[in-house]
């Protein structure tokens, strides 16, 4: 009786302690974050209201620059590629407060993008548009009305397409500047519509030019060290791959910090959807390449060859991209390498919620310190609402990991 007693004493504070050291090693306190999500998702709110308390929700918050603190909106249009992250944080906020004056905010930002599909496809940016909006808006309320958008939109993502070249065309309008068919590593990311539409009553070839379009770019877009390219060229007609440049990064061979973090969401989900093992290898070494070289707080510079380091300009938007894909790549790695993605995860969760990178009162944004386009000179260390999305997604799914439940429901 007295040892059953002890062994019972002795399990409860193993218990105890298993839980402090899971709150001390996480660093994190996730329900301060997201609650802190909250209220700034409630200042934006009434910021977008006019003096009629009446919201255009045509117009999507984009960024704040430094200087600044209110959010420069831009209308939702086929060429606006940020229009769906601010509806995907009021259906993240949703999730978390159960507060029905969000869902109802969220579902009036989301039927706002309803035209996109029914739109020919402008580029690639769908996946963005449509899975961060209506995406988590049919996974929290399963309205069926939100499935037939995703459906109709993946199968206008379809028509870029190019049997020939194996992948789909990034950017239409810039096929002669880049002398063929282009294909940006961002792409990666609208992939997961496709497989979503395949699975939930699309059609089963959606599923096939994802596997096509990862496969090509897994080949080409891919220096030797695992470093990639923002951009790929192929001809067009015969589907030769050309050559490897950048966009948006400081040199053709640099490591643009979005750039690799598109790819780690990337090639993690693509092993989510088919689990075949080469995709979780090669989400394994794009992920390597980019925690080697992070600074201390792993946030990283915008581009990891930009030649200022250590006076260049983060990008907490990378950061946030990595640390979500992390958390869901950590649980398909098995024993310690797991536990370094998740271990990774979270330093860069914490220093994104510590005061150098949150923006607190100065302006009603998550997050400060991301670096939208710099060889254009535009959103320089400025709050961008992707780094909003993507921080908001990566605290639920911690919270999810934390308490044990499917990080994806
Ligand atoms: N082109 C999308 C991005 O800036 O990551």
């Amino acid at each position: 009786m007295k040892t059953k007693g002890l062994i019972l004493v002795a399990c409860v504070i193993c218990f105890v302690l298993a839980c402090r050291t899971s709150r001390q090693n996480t660093g994190v306190n996730v329900d301060k974050a997201l609650s802190y999500c909250d209220t700034q998702v409630k200042r934006t709110l009434s910021q977008l209201r006019n003096a009629q308390g009446e919201i255009d929700y045509s117009m999507m918050p984009r960024n704040i620059m430094d200087s600044l603190d209110t959010w420069h909106c831009r209308k939702a249009a086929i060429d606006e590629w940020c229009g769906g992250f601010w509806s995907g944080i009021l259906w993240y906020n949703y999730e978390y407060t159960q507060d029905t004056t969000i869902r109802n905010e969220a579902e009036q930002y989301t039927n706002a993008l309803k035209f996109l599909s029914q739109t020919p496809a402008f580029d690639h940016d769908l996946g963005f548009l449509v899975f961060c909006s209506y995406g988590n808006g049919y996974r929290l309320t399963h309205n069926p009305e939100y499935k037939q958008v995703i459906l109709d939109t993946a199968d206008t993502l379809a028509t870029l397409y190019r049997p020939k070249v194996g992948a789909l065309l990034s950017w239409p309008r810039h096929v002669a500047d880049y002398g063929g068919h282009n294909v940006i590593m961002d792409n990666m990311i609208n992939l997961e519509m496709l497989f979503w539409a395949a699975k939930n009553g699309g059609n089963p070839y959606l599923a096939d030019i994802a596997v096509s379009h990862a496969d090509k770019t897994m080949k080409h877009h891919f220096q030797p060290n695992n470093m990639c390219a923002h951009v790929a060229v192929y001809d067009t007609l015969t589907g030769d791959f050309i050559k490897r440049v950048t966009h948006q990064g400081y040199a053709d061979e640099s490591m643009w910090a979005r750039g690799q973090a598109w790819a780690i969401y990337g090639y993690t989900v693509v092993y989510r959807e088919t689990r075949d093992a080469k995709y979780l290898d090669f989400a394994q070494k794009v992920t390597d390449v980019y925690l080697k070289d992070l600074p201390k707080d792993y946030i990283p510079y915008w581009d990891f060859h930009a030649p200022g380091i250590p006076e260049e300009p983060r990008d907490a938007s990378a950061a946030c991209v990595v640390a979500s894909a992390l958390l869901e790549l950590s649980t398909y790695v098995p024993g310690e390498k797991g536990d370094e993605y998740r271990k990774a995860a979270v330093k860069m969760i914490g220093s994104l919620s510590s005061n150098k990178y949150q923006s607190g009162k100065s302006k009603p944004s998550f997050l400060l310190h991301s670096t939208g386009h710099w060889p254009n000179g535009s959103e320089i260390d400025a709050s961008i609402i992707y780094a909003d999305y993507y921080y908001i997604e990566a605290l639920t799914r911690l919270k999810k990991l934390e308490e044990g439940r499917d990080l994806l429901i």
